[in-house]
């Protein structure tokens, strides 16, 4: 019986960050990008957050040469937690611990960057047949229910792969994969097919792939008989639909919540602002100093 013939427990998440980070150079000629703060956290944190507040206990983080601060992320850092604790600085002893001790991470190296798909395979064997949920860390989004959580409580009801979408403007359609949809329930769709980075003229609709999937260890096998696609790359969203083609129900989902593309130096900036505007020790001043800043250039 296929792992989709049921909704099974999901209990693992699959972080990719193995890629080069081109968009982001020169800042990641040597820092990796999920190292990048967004306000005073890296990119990263977010993506194990929310992995953790969606109930997930264990993360397997894809990385790649050059990349291991994002593993000394993760680990104790005793020194530190010794001063932070002389000197009664609990918060930030709390900031530092916290989600190193609310989960269990594994890491692997993708060996090449040869794609999306080829990333996710490497973490087959650390997944152990199970389904998991597949996070990018360029997309932070900020929900007052965790986007993966809203996906899981989708995928109790309708088992099969699962991508979160939401309408994209369409100049930024060949930036995107792209779905054809059929409505199912408000907000999700059972998808009839799907391309990666279309022209606009060749897109199927405007519902464009946000970073996560809830997937079945079938997707393995799939991405290894997929062949390189849009920009030679082994994609994922081609191994989702090999997998549909053969008969695994595939859904989207449009989530409730800000999504930002940290990924890129502009979403960046839009990402450390609005995430940074809803924090209460920064937010009414962060608000104050735009409006300044608006006036004078109106002025
Ligand atoms: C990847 C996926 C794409 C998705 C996008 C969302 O592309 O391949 O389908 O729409 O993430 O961020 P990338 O941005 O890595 O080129």
């Amino acid at each position: 019986m296929p792992s989709y013939a049921r909704a099974l427990p999901v209990n693992q998440a699959v972080i990719v960050a193995g890629g080069l980070g081109t968009r982001f150079l020169p800042a990641t000629k040597t820092l990796p990008k999920e190292m990048l703060p967004v306000v005073d956290r890296p990119m990263v944190h977010y993506a194990v957050e929310e992995a953790v507040e969606s109930g997930l206990s264990h993360v397997v983080l894809i990385t790649a040469a050059g990349k291991s601060s994002l593993e000394d992320y993760f680990h104790p850092n005793p020194e530190l937690e010794r001063m932070l604790a002389e000197r009664g600085e609990t918060e930030k002893l709390d900031l530092v611990q916290g989600l190193v001790n609310a989960v269990d991470i594994s890491y692997v190296r993708q060996k090449e960057p040869r794609g999306l798909g080829h990333a996710i395979l490497s973490a087959e064997r650390l997944t152990g047949g199970e389904p998991f949920v597949a996070l990018l860390p360029d997309d932070i989004i900020a929900a007052e229910v965790p986007a993966t959580r809203q996906m899981l409580d989708v995928y109790a009801r309708y088992p099969g792969c699962h991508i979160a979408v939401e309408r994209v403007a369409q100049e930024d359609i060949p930036s995107y994969g792209i779905i054809d949809p059929e409505p199912v329930e408000p907000r999700v769709y059972r998808v009839k097919g799907m391309v990666e980075k279309p022209p606009i003229e060749r897109a199927p609709s405007n519902l464009g792939i946000v970073g996560r999937y809830i997937l079945v260890p079938e997707i393995f096998d799939a991405i290894r008989r997929t062949p390189p696609g849009a920009r030679g790359e082994i994609q994922i969203t081609d191994a989702i639909d090999l997998l549909r083609r053969e008969g695994c129900p595939v859904y989207v989902y449009e989530f409730e919540g800000t999504r930002y593309d940290a990924g890129t130096p502009l979403g960046h900036l839009k990402a450390s602002v609005g995430l940074a505007m809803r924090r209460p020790e920064f937010g009414p001043a962060l608000r104050d100093y735009l409006r300044g800043l608006l006036g004078e250039a109106e002025r």
